[in-house]
């Protein structure tokens, strides 16, 4: 596997292979990688002739009280796990190379940012349409893959890509849990053993959601409060319930054909996602 530190020495690397007419896949990550990575990664193994994972900790994309300082950083594991999943390119840049002095080219996240984590995090997904423009322009992939673990992320990003003009496929891939039924992040890091046991309730949440729109109730006020009395017993604290529109991520009164129930809670100081598609 072929580190590369440089944007000079990427484009290098990528010019080459596009000489060999091979088809790039690009797994984005932030490090500190899973098997929800991993998952991505094989993918992106099994449908192209070659790989490039991208290890970026963007600062942009967090905010002023979020955890940029402390988000979890392990390079040389990440590296052997790459390697055994036969990755061809690790980019991993620093900060200034991906924004040089003068950077400007932000990119505006869209409608479907207005909601859900983008209400909740101002600025969050700018930094991420921003920062996935940036890479797509450096690695030229053929195909980009992103997990639904970051549903609204990938939303966003998929209608970015359509907006730009950019000739780029979007892969979405199934999220990974744990045996537990709880959403493999780098963030369950942070988790004491005790809390890791609460953050189950996020999972156990939408398993009580399915079974509720499953049985015929269509009032989703009604769904919201039952899911709510069962986290807050939980968790310390809810950031959000939503059940929207599974495509535009619309707020919905009643549920209709397939909708996304998405959830945002604290257990500790450390801040949850979790989301599922239900067909209504
Ligand atoms: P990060 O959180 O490292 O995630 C990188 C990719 O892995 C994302 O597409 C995410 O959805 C996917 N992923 C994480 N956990 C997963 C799981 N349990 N199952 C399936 N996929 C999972 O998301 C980011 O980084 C950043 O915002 C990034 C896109 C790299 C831009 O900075």
């Amino acid at each position: 596997m072929l580190i590369i530190r440089s944007v000079k020495q990427l484009v290098k690397a990528i010019d080459r292979l596009k000489k060999e007419k091979k088809r790039i896949g690009f797994v984005p990550t932030m490090g500190f990688l899973h098997e929800g990575h991993l998952s991505l990664v094989r993918r992106a193994r099994k449908e192209n002739g070659c790989v490039v994972v991208s290890i970026f900790v963007n600062p942009i994309q967090f905010g002023p009280t979020e955890d940029f300082a402390r988000y979890p950083r392990s390079i040389s594991r990440d590296r052997q796990m790459l390697e055994k999943e036969h990755a061809d390119i690790l980019f991993l840049p620093e900060v200034n190379e991906i924004y040089p002095k003068g950077f400007n080219r932000y990119v505006q996240p869209g409608l479907l940012a207005k909601g859900l984590c983008g209400r909740k995090r101002p600025g969050h997904f700018r930094g991420v349409t921003t920062v996935v423009n940036r890479l797509f322009e450096l690695v030229r992939p053929d195909r980009a893959y992103f997990g639904k673990k970051d549903y609204q992320q990938a939303k966003v990003i998929e209608a970015m890509v359509k907006r730009l003009g950019v000739k780029v496929k979007i892969c979405l891939c199934e999220l990974i849990r744990d045996f537990d039924g709880v959403a493999i992040s780098s963030r369950n890091q942070y988790l004491s053993p005790e809390e890791r046991i609460r953050a189950k309730a996020l999972y156990q949440s939408l398993k009580k959601a399915r079974r509720l729109i499953q049985s015929g109730i269509k009032d989703i006020s009604h769904i919201r409060s039952e899911l709510e009395a069962f986290l807050k017993a939980h968790v310390d604290q809810i950031d959000y319930v939503e059940i929207v529109n599974s495509e535009n991520l619309k707020p919905l009164k009643r549920i209709s054909g397939r909708v996304l129930v998405a959830i945002a809670c604290f257990v500790g100081r450390t801040r949850l996602i979790d989301n599922r598609v239900i067909k209504g």
